[in-house]
Formats: C-alpha cells, sequence, structure tokens
C-alpha cells in the first residue's frame, strides 16, 4: 500500500492530496467541544464504527459521531453493544450516540459510555423506527416535553463530558416544535443540537426543510447542527454560507462520496483530485482498519461488500460490478472482484446520479 506519509493512513500520493486540502480547514467550537472543521459525520447504525468514523476523520470530517446504541444493551452488559462503545485510539471530536426512553437507564449506560472515552454523549431523539418508537425512544421523546428536562438533567448529572442531542424538526408537521426541545436543552446544559431537517411522520420522504432550520439556527439558544440531503460539497458549502448555521452533518453523502469533506475545502472551479485509484485504497485502509478491530470474516465481507458497492456508485459498470459482488460470499473472492473493479478504471473519476433516491430509511 505505499509509504505512510506524515503520519496519515493513507500512501504517499494520496496522503498527500488529503493533507493539501485538510490544511484548508477551519477549526470551530460547539459548546465545550472543539471540532477540526464545521462539517461533521452523521450518526448512522451499523455504519458509523469505529473504523468508518476514523476513515472519515482522516478524509476531512470535523467530527463523527458513532451508530445509535441502546442504553438498555450496555445496562445488561451485552457483548455486542459493549464493542460498540470501543473508540479507535487515534480518533477525536467523536460522540457516542445512545438511545433509550428511560432517565434512570440512559443515566447509567452514559457513565459507561463515557469511561470508554469519547468526547461527548449524544442522545437519540430523532429515530423514526417502530420498534425504538413505539417504546418511547428516538423521535417520540420529542412528544414528551413535560419530561424532558427531568430527562437530560438526570443524564447529565452522571457526566464530566458534554451532552449533546440529535433531533428532528417535530413528530409530525403540526408539531414541530423543535425550539421548544432546544429551550429545554439549554436550561439543562446541553451542549449542542443537531437537526435533521424533517418530522418522524415524514422519515426519509420529501426534501429536508432548510428554511425552517435556519429560521431555527437564528433564535436558536444553543450551536445548531444542521443535517439532511446534503449529498455533494457544493451543497453542504452553500448551506453553511447561507444559513449562518456553525456546523452541519453529513450522512448518505459520504457513503458514496468518502471525499466529499475534502471537497468541502475546494475552491470555485477547482476540480476534486480524487480518482477510482484513490477510492480502492481507501478500501484497503478501511478493511485492515475493520480486521484491527477483530471483524470476523463473515462481518467483514457483509461490511466492506456495503461500502464498497457505495463507493462504486457513478462509477462506469457500477451496476454490473454490484451484481457480481453479490455473487461472492467469501472475503478472498469479495476482495479480488473489488481489487479487479477498480483497478481497471485506473484514474477514471465518478459521476454520481442525485436525482437517484439513495437510502431512505435510517434511524435518525
Ligand atoms: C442507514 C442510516 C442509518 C442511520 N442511523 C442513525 C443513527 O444511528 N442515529 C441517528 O441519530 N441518525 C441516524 N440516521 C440519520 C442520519 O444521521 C441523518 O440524520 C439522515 O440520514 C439525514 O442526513 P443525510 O441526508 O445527510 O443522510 C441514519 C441514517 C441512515 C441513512
Amino acid at each position: 500500500m505505499g509509504t505512510k506519509a506524515t503520519m496519515g493512513l493513507f500512501g504517499q500520493l494520496l496522503q498527500e492530496k488529503v493533507n493539501q486540502l485538510k490544511s484548508r480547514a477551519t477549526p470551530i467550537t460547539l459548546g465545550r467541544i472543539q471540532f477540526r472543521s464545521p462539517l461533521l459525520l452523521a450518526p448512522m447504525s451499523a455504519i458509523c464504527t469505529a473504523p468508518f468514523r476514523l476513515l472519515m476523520q482522516e478524509l476531512g470530517a470535523g467530527g463523527t459521531v458513532s451508530e445509535l446504541i441502546s442504553c438498555h444493551g450496555i445496562n445488561h452488559g451485552n457483548q455486542r453493544t459493549m464493542d460498540m462503545l470501543k473508540l479507535h485510539p487515534k480518533e477525536q471530536g467523536v460522540g457516542l450516540q445512545l438511545f433509550g426512553e428511560d432517565a434512570q437507564s440512559m443515566a447509567k449506560a452514559a457513565r459507561v459510555a463515557q469511561g470508554a472515552g469519547p468526547d461527548f454523549i449524544d442522545i437519540n431523539m430523532g429515530c423514526p423506527v417502530k420498534k425504538v418508537v413505539s417504546k418511547g425512544g428516538g423521535s417520540a421523546l420529542l412528544k414528551e416535553t413535560a419530561s424532558l428536562g427531568h430527562f437530560f438533567s438526570t443524564i447529565k448529572r452522571e457526566l464530566t463530558i458534554p451532552l449533546t442531542i440529535k433531533i428532528r424538526t417535530g413528530w409530525d408537521a403540526d408539531h414541530r416544535n423543535a425550539h421548544e426541545v432546544i429551550r429545554i436543552a439549554k436550561e439543562e446544559g446541553v451542549e449542542f443540537v443537531a437537526i435533521h431537517g424533517r418530522t418522524r411522520t415524514q422519515q426519509y420522504s420529501g426534501e429536508a426543510d432548510w428554511t425552517y432550520l435556519e429560521d431555527l439556527g437564528a433564535r436558536s439558544a444553543l450551536p445548531l447542527i444542521g443535517n439532511g440531503d446534503l449529498h455533494h460539497a457544493r451543497l453542504a458549502q452553500k448551506r453553511l454560507a447561507i444559513t449562518g448555521l456553525p456546523a452541519l452533518m453529513l450522512g448518505r453523502g459520504p457513503l458514496r462520496n468518502p471525499f466529499i469533506f475534502l471537497e468541502s475545502f475546494l475552491s470555485p472551479g477547482e476540480v476534486s483530485p480524487f480518482t477510482a485509484r484513490d477510492y480502492l485504497e481507501i478500501i484497503e485502509v478501511l478493511f485492515e482498519l475493520m480486521q484491527q478491530a477483530g471483524a470476523k470474516d463473515r462481518t467483514l465481507v457483509i461490511q466492506m461488500r456495503k461500502h464498497v458497492m457505495w463507493f462504486a456508485a457513478g462509477f462506469p459498470g457500477a451496476s454490473h460490478f454490484r451484481s457480481e459482488l453479490f455473487t461472492k460470499n467469501d472475503l478472498e473472492q469479495t476482495l479480488a472482484l473489488t481489487r479487479a473493479y477498480f483497478t481497471q478504471l485506473e484514474g477514471r473519476v465518478k459521476q454520481i446520479n442525485y436525482d437517484e433516491a439513495f437510502m431512505t430509511s435510517g434511524h435518525g
């Protein structure tokens, strides 16, 4: 994989391109938390594991948040849940996101999660999934404004590191109460609020309401991080400039374009320097990081196949490659096919069709 240059994860050529763009980043501070730049990786279940978070960090994400982690899983000492708390020693500006409905259980789990060494603990208040919402967790918390103050303060009491929340605009179009949730959060000492610009009822349909987010940001008592549909770097740059929000979160965008954070540092007219060769290199790095994290072969195949499929989006022959990938069940074959596909693309650049729907469900 080439010589490692200047302490990065990548070979010299890619590392130089990465360092060049990262040197343009402007650090920000939200409450007591410092981030390397204003574009952060949004939490995504079964995706934002330590290896992927570190990869995104090294590729310019200002900060990251884990996948949602069950407070009950932590309190029961469930091994799979406990594994989700593990950070990579090189991670910085990282939050662990917990979900649950009951203040005491969340507080107990938050204390354990804090012990894993994150920079902040985040509460999932945006998950629209029935299994979570029917128990009162995720976005159902938005409806419980009477008990929210107690919910936040009970959790906060257990923490020495900052507490943050990620919400939606409200439960449905008639109950868009983000401003009220923010007011309560501010009173209880929450550090910042990330907000997906849709209601729970909308799930992932329609478009994120950026006018609402902009208005909310202008009168928010807490730093507000806007999120929703920022599928490419130019759009993220534009939203950052127009809304005046201090930071934004990107979820699905980085899955198809892992260079999106770095591309946000490009000036108008400057062309992205990243090609298929760079994609192959970061696939190899991600694979190595997942192996180091102890992923078993079967998990590696499933995880790698998912990422590789998204990374292939927009390159010539991607759909044929994707169907072939699904016929491979072992690691060696998966890697061999991936290497062959990206190698023959050489220095090609991708053209993503942003009009095509991409991943229209998730936990926030
Ligand atoms: C596959 C997937 C999983 C997600 N998991 C979580 C999660 O665990 N916690 C959370 O707060 N949001 C989760 N979300 C929501 C994202 O963080 C983000 O709010 C949403 O995708 C909108 O942003 P985007 O348009 O940039 O993707 C998930 C989204 C997707 C697509």
